[in-house]
């Protein structure tokens, strides 16, 4: 079996219990990667790289959301039938999770065969134990959503909010699914699961719509005279599958082609045929699908009611988080308020850039990126924190000791053990904001063990060799424990980290991480700055 690992990920072995099942939502492929998409995909592989390093088998999934009229007309107007143009664009998309080191075992494209087989057996299974009637709908259709309006989303003055695009008024006849006999059945779920959906505001949002409206049917196919790009319904192909029911069935799609046994076995007997059951390869339910707030209705109404429809068990989390802004505005392409990616990628490097997304937003507010805001991280916490405390560390062994670990000493053990524990426990729960908070304190703490106890000071005085062999070793050795602990978040400087401590020792192995580890003996590498500062060079240059 091929999995797309990165080539630094080494313990997502298959062949063991169930792995650890994380997703993004999947992009619509005709949009521009942009800094949104960028946060939450850098933010699940962070979810995924601490799973790993914590010892799970993980298996990380997304892609790309190809199917619907948006795509359909968009490849219309560049002159292309639309399989052409989503081969064309899904590119961009594949190369931007390279650029971010997405540590991702997969890719899905839901015009992908194995997608498909598996979206047409869920719909036959539902259609043949009745979740789905036929029937006609009169009202007004938003392309640009790719939803239906009811009255309630006018405006005061009639007009329909200028965010569902051009309105288009409609009578057809299409398949509906029975939403509405599932809803008390979720308001439990929700309230008997508090981690269901998180964080609380948004689980509370959820509630609040589940308790204040009634239900309305869901309507899950669209006339093929309107539609071709998507799914037929294998059971009427006069329509196309509706794009949100397609594009939600890839969670579990791609594990079934892979043969997950709980969801082979809850499509036994439909049409066509899933793959074998593979006992090895077991990841629903999912553990946690990380998805922005604009899609939390789909994913925490729609998705629940189609689960259980089919007998699965529920994701164990739905992690919903807020939209960024740039410079207090929203980020809007025609106003030139963005911030590229790529660009600050090529600026600042890749670690820098996920540093500050993880570090400046918490999961679930809105954010806001200023640029002031991201060089003084870059300086503060990058430059002078960790890379500072690394440079320091190496030189004065390396001048003091000829770069030789002397013998162990604990003195920042206790520390050092409490910041493992509480960045294993954060890792464990997603808050990955508070798990660099508490990294970082660590550095912050050892520079100022630097400072405190003055090593540079003591080597003039040959009657203090052993307290310096002592800080030393605690220097260095906190350096190694760091490199490990930052590697979810910023795994080239974890490598390099490694590499200059000439230490064979993979980064991805927090489960095993303890002080004292570090060989007396050993012998370190050179220093080499890991985030040069750039103010002065600016300085310099000016
Ligand atoms: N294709 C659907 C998702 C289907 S999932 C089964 C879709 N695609 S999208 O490309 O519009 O959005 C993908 C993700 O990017 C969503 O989770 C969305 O919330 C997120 N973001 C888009 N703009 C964003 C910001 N400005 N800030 C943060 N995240 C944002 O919706």
């Amino acid at each position: 079996m091929k999995l797309a690992f990165g080539p630094e990920i080494n313990n997502a072995e298959l062949g063991m219990s169930k792995h650890v099942y994380v997703t993004t939502a999947i992009d619509y492929v005709n949009g521009q990667p942009h800094l949104g998409h960028a946060y939450e995909k850098v933010i699940t592989d962070v979810i995924a790289r601490g799973k790993r390093s914590l010892g799970h088998p993980t298996f990380f999934l997304t892609g790309v959301d190809e199917h619907g009229q948006k795509i359909q007309q968009s490849a219309g107007a560049a002159g292309l039938d639309s399989q052409s143009y989503c081969d064309r664009l899904e590119k961009n998309w594949r190369d931007f999770c390279d650029r971010l080191q997405l540590s991702h075992n997969d890719f899905v494209r839901t015009s992908e065969h194995r997608h498909e087989a598996i979206v047409k057996a869920i719909l036959n299974k539902l259609y043949a134990k009745g979740h789905f009637y036929f029937s006609e709908y009169h009202g007004f259709y938003s392309t640009r959503q790719e939803t239906f309006l009811a009255e309630r989303d006018r405006n005061p003055d009639g007009s329909f909010d200028p965010m569902y695009g051009e309105v288009m008024e409609l009578t057809e006849e299409n398949y509906y699914f029975r939403l509405r006999e599932h809803q008390d059945w979720l308001i439990d779920y929700i309230e008997a699961h508090p981690e269901f959906i998180r964080p609380e505001n948004r689980r509370n949002e959820v509630l609040g719509l589940l308790k204040n409206n009634t239900l309305e049917d869901l309507c899950i196919s669209r006339p093929i005279s309107r539609l071709t790009w998507g799914i037929p319904l294998p059971f009427d192909t006069n329509f196309i599958t509706y794009v949100w029911f397609d594009a939600l069935v890839n969670y579990i799609s791609i594990p079934a082609a892979y043969g997950d046994p709980v969801i082979i076995e809850a499509l036994e007997g439909a049409e066509p045929t899933p793959p074998a059951a593979n006992p090895d390869f077991e990841t629903w339910p999912a553990d946690v699908h990380v998805i922005g707030k604009d899609i939390l209705k789909f994913h925490a109404v729609y998705w629940p009611i189609m689960l259980k429809a089919l007998d699965l068990p529920q994701p164990k989390q739905i992690l919903v988080h807020g939209w960024w802004q740039k410079e207090g505005q929203k980020l809007s392409k025609s106003t030139g308020n963005i911030v590229d990616p790529i660009e600050v990628i090529d600026d600042w490097g890749l670690d820098a850039f996920r540093y500050y997304l993880v570090r400046e937003l918490d999961i679930g507010p809105d954010g806001n990126w200023t640029d002031d805001s991201f060089a003084g991280h870059y300086h503060a916490d990058l430059a002078n924190g960790l890379g500072n405390l690394m440079n320091r560390s190496l030189s004065m062994l390396k001048r003091y000791r000829k770069g030789v670990v002397p013998d162990r000493s604990d003195e920042l053990k206790e520390e050092a053990e409490t910041v493992i524990a509480k960045t294993r426990a954060l890792l464990e729960a997603y808050e990955i904001q508070q798990a660099v908070f508490i990294v970082w304190s660590f550095i912050t703490r050892v520079n100022q063990y630097i400072d405190q106890t003055a090593p540079y000071k003591l080597a003039k005085d040959p009657e203090q060799a052993q307290r310096l062999d002592e800080i030393l070793y605690n220097l260095v050795e906190s350096c190694r424990l760091l490199a490990i602990l930052i590697w979810p978040f910023i795994p080239n400087s974890a490598t390099r980290m490694l590499e200059q401590l000439a230490l064979e020792q993979k980064p991805d192995t927090l489960a095993q991480l303890q002080w004292g580890d570090l060989e007396p003996g050993h012998e370190v590498g050179q220093a080499s700055p890991l985030f040069p500062r750039r103010d002065q060079a600016r300085k310099q240059r000016a």
